[in-house]
């Protein structure tokens, strides 16, 4: 395989489903060898990775919870001994809760706070120093239109995490910028995928319908939607760009603010 990224080592949290795995399929398609972490779905990743290796490429499946500090230290030393490095991090791990202001389970958002926002913390001190004495690296964390404030119904513990995860980045993309290290953030909207489905299992036509007349383009994305803009964020086309937050959400209409 021949590539953009070729020669690049690549780790995707949450690899193995959904938008992860289109984002794994995306690297390795564009020459990177992809570190495919799960949770708990081991045979999952282990498709992700045959999948890869069948397309002419290079991949690992490492099993790790991100919100457990030590696992993911296990999950990178396992990615450097095996690839020498990691060049791309994408901190894609997440999980979804439902809940509003009034009914805020703390629990429940005390495990989403480890995973979507923790987990990114976790994984980044762990990868950055290597990047930094290599003087490069680039770094993707999956936020959502939900951390930049749209009228989706039940999602506000979600949400705080998301809006989170968009601070954490510009404040990853100031203090490693000085060592040749980018951090971005995309915003998804709605994609469809096993976490959308959870968020409204009832109808699903029906809310697949509702949920797509929310964008300008009228659609629900593909994980591929989102899988080509990291690629994009993770190669040297996007060398000068940092500490942003790109909204990839068909155009949604649905904003608490703004001119909607
Ligand atoms: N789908 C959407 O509409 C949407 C919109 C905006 C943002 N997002 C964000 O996009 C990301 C991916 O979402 P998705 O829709 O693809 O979700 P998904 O279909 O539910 O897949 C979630 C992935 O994350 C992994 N994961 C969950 N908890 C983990 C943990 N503690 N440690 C490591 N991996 C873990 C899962 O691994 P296992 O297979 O082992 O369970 C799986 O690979 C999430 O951050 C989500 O918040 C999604």
């Amino acid at each position: 395989m021949s590539g953009r990224l070729e020669g690049k080592v690549a780790l995707v949290t949450g690899g193995s489903r959904g938008i992860g795995r289109a984002i794994c399929a995306r690297l390795a398609g564009d020459g990177a060898a992809v570190v495919v972490n799960f949770a708990r779905k081991q045979d999952a990743a282990a498709d992700v990775v045959a999948q890869i290796e069948a397309a002419g490429g290079r991949a690992l499946a490492v099993g790790a919870d991100v919100s457990d500090r030590a696992a993911v230290n296990r999950m990178v030393g396992a990615a450097v001994r095996e690839y020498g490095r990691i060049d791309i991090l994408v901190n894609n791990a997440g999980i979804l809760a439902r809940g509003t202001a009034l009914e805020f389970d703390e629990v429940i958002f005390d495990r989403m706070m480890a995973v979507n926002v923790k987990g990114i913390v976790h994984t980044v001190q762990a990868v950055a120093p290597g990047m930094a004495a290599r003087r490069y690296g680039r770094i993707v964390n999956i936020s959502s239109l939900a951390g930049l404030g749209t009228a989706v119904a039940n999602t506000t513990p979600y949400a705080l995490t998301k809006a989170a995860v968009i601070n954490l980045t510009k404040r990853q993309a100031f203090e490693l910028g000085h060592d040749g290290i980018t951090v971005n953030a995309i915003c998804p909207g709605f994609i469809a995928t096993e976490m959308l489905a959870s968020l409204e299992p009832h109808d699903q036509e029906e809310q697949l319908r509702a949920l797509a007349s929310k964008a300008v383009l009228n659609r629900v994305g593909d994980p591929d939607d989102i899988a080509r803009v990291v690629l994009f964020l993770a190669s040297d086309d996007a060398s000068f760009v940092t500490g942003q937050a790109l909204a990839v959400d068909g155009g949604r209409m649905d904003f608490l603010t703004g001119s909607a």
